[in-house]
């Protein structure tokens, strides 16, 4: 019993530590739903972005918000946590009841998303690939709304 004591002490500060890095995190984490309510609003940003971008034709800013979105896409589940359907949200319950779908619609996006970051980095990007990897994306995006938001 009396070993035990002294190793417990030492790990005292790191449980305080632990404990107030947890706080700092549930504070930053906010509302899961203001959470994702902000990272889409982001994502229309980043779609008018691409839209500039393939106007003006300027690849590099193409690139740049596509990547974005694509790492968006990565982060989209865990944006839904299971309950996260109570309080102002167009989130429908679907999404809980067919995760792995939603999953994978997730990863289509993603997946498009990169396709367009990839095509707009490369050199001597073609404008009309652009435009079709561009739309194939925002197809994605729709796909999951059909499914799983209320409109
Ligand atoms: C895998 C599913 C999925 C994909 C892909 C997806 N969304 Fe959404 N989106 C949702 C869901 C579900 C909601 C509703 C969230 C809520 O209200 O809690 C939503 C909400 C939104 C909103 C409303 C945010 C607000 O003001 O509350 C916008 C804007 C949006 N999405 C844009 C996009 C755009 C643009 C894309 C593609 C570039 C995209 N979404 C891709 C599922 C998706």
């Amino acid at each position: 019993m009396t070993v035990s004591v002294r190793p417990m002490f030492r790990l005292l500060p790191l449980a305080a530590l632990a404990l107030t890095l947890g706080l700092v995190a549930t504070a930053n984490a906010a509302d899961p739903i203001e959470q994702r309510e902000q990272d889409f609003k982001a994502a229309k940003r980043s779609v008018e972005q691409i839209k500039a971008g393939l106007g003006d034709n300027k690849p590099a800013m193409v690139a740049a918000a596509a990547q974005s979105l694509s790492d968006l896409g990565a982060r989209i589940p865990s944006l839904f946590p299971p309950g996260s359907n109570q309080g102002k949200t167009d989130a429908k319950a679907e999404i809980w009841t067919n995760f792995a779908d939603f999953t994978a619609k997730a990863k289509t996006f993603q997946e498009r998303a990169d396709t367009l970051a990839q095509l707009a980095s490369a050199p001597g990007a073609d404008r009309a690939r652009l435009a079709d990897a561009f739309d194939k994306m925002m197809a994605s995006c729709k796909a999951c709304h059909r499914a799983y938001k209320e409109d």
